[in-house]
């Protein structure tokens, strides 16, 4: 069998580390491995399936060496300089940043949903954001089977997603407050350092993720909308969202409004969805059964719950979809689509 050769882009970041955790665990067929970050982190050593690995400084030349795939996990600003060097040389790059995703020639995948399109990709293919990939899972069997008319989105998303800097902002928040800080009104009363949020996290929902637009969604909203669509192959749904900072380090929590063009049956939804690879229902009220952030962090599933019929609609129903958005929502998905092009390469 046919070996490979992999690099990691941003290795020691948030997103680069659980990738290295979910490579060991998959059994790949890959024999090499070089892990890159910035010159910050040049000569760090990593210990990754028993082997001591030394982190490389990223530079123009570091794919002159061949790769045959490279996860970026470094920011767009870094995949946009480096990415097309590394495809240009031969190298397929799967992209965890937002660079390319809006791309008409870059595919935009979640192996589960639209794998046919990595067939497509001219050297690099997109991750969607993390918000949007366990919101697509658990819509693709509905649209398969109902077809989507209309999507509400509410999110409750983690700091683990805005880095290591968000989620110092979460943790420093904490201990300040216990020793009795205060964060007033922004008037820094008792000031305390702020790395990534405009407010404290912590004992806050910051209704404000990304950068605002002048259509006065911020960038997360637009990329859950724009990004929903061109996974699901249809430019003309109806989506609206709203995406929130919570204080919560890990996995994001997702409440999501369907209206279908079509009628249905709630036990067919939840039989549909429990079928789906890639989803686990937890929908059991009566126990107190339904998908929490604790629960789903470190797991590369995507878990649905709270499934029931929207009454103000003719045929609408609302879920509940939590899934750990560094795993499925960047790492484990960019490593999915990594087994996705070894086994059409075979
Ligand atoms: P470093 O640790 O050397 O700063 P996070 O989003 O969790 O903060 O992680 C960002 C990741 O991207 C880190 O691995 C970081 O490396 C890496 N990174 C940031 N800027 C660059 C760059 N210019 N070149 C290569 N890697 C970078």
């Amino acid at each position: 069998m046919k070996n490979y050769k992999l690099a990691v882009v941003g290795a020691t970041g948030v997103v680069g580390r659980t990738a290295l955790k979910v490579l060991e665990e998959k059994n790949l067929p890959i024999s090499e491995y070089a892990f890159f970050a910035s010159k910050r982190s040049c000569g760090q050593k990593v210990s990754f399936l028993g082997k001591d690995y030394t982190i490389q400084e990223l530079n123009e030349n570091s794919f002159d060496e061949h790769f045959d795939f490279a996860i970026f996990s470094a920011g767009s600003s870094t995949s946009e300089k480096y990415a097309p060097i590394a495809a240009s040389k031969g190298c397929i790059v799967v992209d965890n940043s937002s660079c390319f995703r809006m791309d008409k020639d870059v595919p935009l995948v979640v192996p589960e949903v639209n794998p046919e399109d990595i067939k497509k990709n001219k050297g690099i293919i997109a991750n969607p954001n993390c918000s949007t990939i366990q919101a697509v899972v658990a819509l693709k069997p509905l649209d398969d089977n109902f077809k989507i008319k209309r999507i509400v989105y509410s999110t409750y998303q983690a700091v683990s997603g805005a880095g290591r800097d968000g989620i110092y902002d979460l943790e420093n928040g904490i201990e300040h407050f216990q020793k009795g800080d205060n964060y007033i009104n922004n008037t820094k009363s008792t000031p305390y350092e702020l790395k990534k949020f405009p407010y404290p996290i912590f004992n806050n929902c910051l209704p404000h993720i990304d950068n605002f637009l002048d259509n006065g969604y911020t960038k997360e909203e637009m990329k859950m909308i724009n990004e929903t669509k061109k996974i699901l192959h249809n430019d003309s749904l109806a989506i609206t969202a709203t995406t929130v900072r919570v204080p919560v380090i890990n996995s994001h929590s997702e409440s999501i409004n369907v209206e279908f063009e079509k009628e249905y049956n709630l036990d067919d939804v939840k039989k549909i969805l429990s079928e789906f690879p890639g989803i686990t229902v937890i929908d059991d009220i009566s126990n107190l059964k339904y998908p929490i952030a604790t629960d789903c962090t470190g797991k590369n599933e995507v878990f649905v719950g709270r499934i029931r019929r929207d009454y103000s609609l003719n045929s609408g129903i609302n879920l509940w979809v939590v899934a750990d958005n560094i795993r499925k929502g960047a790492a484990t998905n960019a490593i999915q689509i990594v087994e996705k092009l070894i086994e059409f390469d075979k």
